[in-house]
């Protein structure tokens, strides 16, 4: 199969153009011909157009790729390799949603053929591949596992915003069902994984190396956060307690902050569910989950005391939320635990705007039901100074838009500038450099500053400073 694919006589397809599905496909279509699959006709739209829709890919990443764009079932068959790279969120009562991996699966168990190969790249727990994929690939396709077909499983490691670590230049966890599929399915990644593969001895350890990296993250930033909690009783900073502790050897930096986005924060609740099918109740995991679940409440919280320790009267009060993504410099909100805080600021009576200058307006009031504001063209200049590049995305007026911009109804209006409280929950790139007097210029006289990734400690003196 690995020359057949090299020399284009088959097709490697990959199922769910996502931001792990998309960038996988385009590399290998440098390579090899690649089919695309997606349900969604209308993100398969703009990728045939070089778009995409994650925007985390410049138009160049598509030039000179062989590559078919398709939601169709008869091209998909065309394929012999299928990678499957299809969301796998949590439902409300943060259970494992396996909808997606299982329609997807269905679609490629439809056109599995005798000899083709399965790689899941989807995020899953361990067992999940051979568990609930495998089977399904069997009765779909009337084929025998191990036989007639093979599988395998390797997890993706693309951390969205981040131009540093790519799926070309970070090992890859690769994984096979037996020895030989294991050799090939290295093979051809590494045909676009210029490090080299890790071959893990089996599926489960594939699956499993995958969670525990991602749960590992979510423990330990749990502990900065009640480290956080506990440092504000004490009343002292958090980041200067980890700047002196940082001085060791061998202390490992991690820190305060909200845990949201469809990895870290979801992950964990997969290796959970796991271990109760297995009748073990992991105590350290879900106290990590509950208190980076906590955190916008928390905060939101904490904004209120500060307001009422200023004498301000909390009904009607108004606050501005800076950031809704799920983290800085990324136009992704879902999962954003930013509406946490929102929300509870509204619980007490609070009214909160928000601005956002990377998430699209429309999603934001899709998915929440928040409709984003802008700034006024006056304060473009501490924009200017702040980040040139983006000021046109984040300062916009009624008729300079930015490409964000919704059409009616849902038509964004200028932040009021009497604002209680700033909150700048995403430290995205054009809030950094911001100065004190564009927060001095949009609040009352006595105002709260919450900053929650400290990122303006000890730049802000003239307004009720407080951060994680
Ligand atoms: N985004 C990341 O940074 C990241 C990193 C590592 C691992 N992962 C994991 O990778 C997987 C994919 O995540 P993502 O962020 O790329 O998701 P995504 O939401 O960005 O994209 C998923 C794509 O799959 C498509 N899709 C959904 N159901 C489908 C189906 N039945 N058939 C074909 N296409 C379908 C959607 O239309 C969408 O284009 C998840 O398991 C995730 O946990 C994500």
């Amino acid at each position: 199969m690995y020359n057949d694919l090299l020399n284009k006589k088959t097709r490697l397809a990959v199922v769910g153009l996502g931001y792990v599905g998309l960038p996988i496909a385009l590399e290998f279509a440098r390579k090899i011909s690649v089919i695309g699959f997606d349900i969604s006709e209308a993100r398969l739209e703009k990728m045939r157009n070089g778009i995409d829709p994650g925007k985390e890919l410049d138009p160049e990443a598509f030039e000179g790729c062989d590559i078919e764009f398709t939601s169709s079932l008869e091209v998909l068959a065309k394929a012999t390799f299928y990678i499957v790279a299809v969301p796998t969120p949590i439902d409300n009562a943060n259970m494992p949603d396996l909808k997606p991996l299982l329609e997807a699966t269905t679609s490629v168990g439809k056109v599995l053929k005798k000899g083709d190969y399965v790689v899941y790249e989807s995020t899953v727990y361990p067992g999940c591949t051979e568990e609930d994929c495998v089977p399904l690939l069997e009765s779909i396709s009337w084929l025998r596992f191990g036989v007639d077909f093979k599988v395998g499983y390797s997890p993706e490691r693309i951390n969205p915003g981040d131009k540093l670590h790519t799926l070309t230049n970070t090992v890859k966890i690769v994984s096979g069902c037996d020895s030989e599929s294991l050799d090939l399915i290295s093979k051809i990644y590494e045909m676009v994984v210029q490090p080299g593969v890790f071959r893990a001895s089996c599926i489960k350890v594939a699956e499993a190396g995958k969670i525990v990296e991602n749960t590992q993250r979510d423990v330990n930033i749990a502990l900065m956060n009640e480290l956080s909690i506990i440092c504000s009783r004490i009343g002292i900073n958090t980041y200067e307690v980890l700047e002196a502790a940082g001085t060791k050897w061998n202390f490992l930096k991690f820190y305060p902050g909200l845990v949201g986005g469809h990895c870290i924060g979801v992950d964990p609740y997969y290796l959970v569910h796991k271990a109760h099918q297995l009748k073990y109740h992991p105590q350290i995991i879900n106290a990590g989950r509950f208190v980076n679940d906590s955190m916008g409440g928390y905060i939101g919280k904490k904004i209120v005391k500060n307001l009422v320790r200023l004498g301000k009267n909390i009904m009607g009060a108004k606050a501005l939320v800076m950031g809704v993504t799920f983290k800085e410099d990324v136009s992704d909100i879902r999962n954003s635990k930013v509406v946490d805080i929102i929300r509870e600021l509204e619980e007490y009576g609070i009214s909160v705007d928000v601005v956002d200058p990377q998430a699209s307006p429309q999603e934001v009031m899709h998915e929440y039901g928040i409709r984003l504001s802008t700034l006024p063209i006056h304060l473009q200049q501490y924009f200017q100074c702040s980040d040139q590049q983006s000021t046109h995305q984040t300062v916009q007026t009624s008729d300079q838009r930015s490409t964000h911009q919704p059409s009616q109804p849902f038509a964004q209006q200028a932040i009021n500038e009497t604002y209680d409280a700033v909150v700048v929950a995403v430290s995205h790139k054009e809030y950094k450099n911001l100065p004190q007097e564009f927060f001095k210029s949009i609040t009352t006289d006595k105002a709260v500053f919450v900053d929650v990734k400290g990122i303006f400690r000890n730049k802000i003196d003239q307004m009720t400073y407080w951060s994680l």
